[in-house]
């Protein structure tokens, strides 16, 4: 495959790197600061743990292949708003939405989008919350909000999503077909344990 020479220099260039790197320690930071937060007002940890990537080139290229976008650096910054991915993994489904709540009402982030898969899960049984967010980052010459996805997700819903993802080469495979389908059935009976460990938890803060 021939690959797109100014496309492929613009993920390369320094300026690129050093700008998603600082929006990601940027979001991780703010993320620290919410999970202590909620750390002191509930006496549990909140955020298990947060993972972070930018977008490879060859993934980049196979996403604007399936959405049928051109393959040039203005539609990647306009369309692919996963370039830079940070993903935070909580015990309960409750502390996502209230880490929502307070992404929402901090001053240096803008929320763009937000997308419930929880409230409505993807066909394949996938569920997350996504919020698509801008960061300022400020440099001497001027302050560039950089796009960011937050994946938000339970331990439950990110080892469900884990295998999924490792299914997604190998859907040609019987074998791996057959898996899907059960893991399609198990995307329900996770949904019902993370329900449950909720219940559960407010019942022991209740004694
Ligand atoms: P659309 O194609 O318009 O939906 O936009 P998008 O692909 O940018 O956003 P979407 O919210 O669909 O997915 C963004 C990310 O969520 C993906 O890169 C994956 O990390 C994750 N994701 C979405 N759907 C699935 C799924 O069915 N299984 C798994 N394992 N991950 C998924
Ligand atoms: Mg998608």
């Amino acid at each position: 495959m021939k690959k797109n020479i100014l496309l492929q220099e613009y993920l390369q260039n320094e300026d690129f790197i050093v700008k998603s790197e600082c929006a990601i320690s940027m979001l991780k930071t703010k993320l620290q600061i919410i999970d202590a937060d909620l750390g002191m007002r509930y006496h549990r940890k909140v955020i298990h743990s947060k993972t972070s990537r930018i977008k490879s080139y060859d993934s980049i290229v196979a996403k604007l292949e399936r959405k049928e976008l051109p393959e040039n650096v203005e539609t990647v910054k306009e369309k692919i708003n996963d370039l830079i991915g940070v993903r935070a993994v909580c015990t309960y489904t409750d502390d996502l939405y209230e880490m929502v709540k307070m992404l929402y009402a901090q001053k240096d982030v803008k929320v763009i989008k937000e997308k419930d898969y929880i409230k409505n899960p993807k066909k394949s049984g996938y569920r997350s919350l996504h919020l698509i967010l801008e960061i300022p980052i400020c440099f001497q010459e001027d302050t560039q909000w950089v796009k960011i996805e937050l994946q938000l997700r339970t331990a439950a819903m990110d080892y469900w999503a884990g295998l999924d993802y490792q299914l997604q080469y190998k859907k040609e495979n019987k074998e791996a077909r057959r898996i899907s389908e059960e893991l399609k059935e198990y995307a329900n009976a996770i949904e019902e344990i993370d329900r449950k460990v909720l219940e559960l938890r407010k019942r022991i803060e209740a004694i």
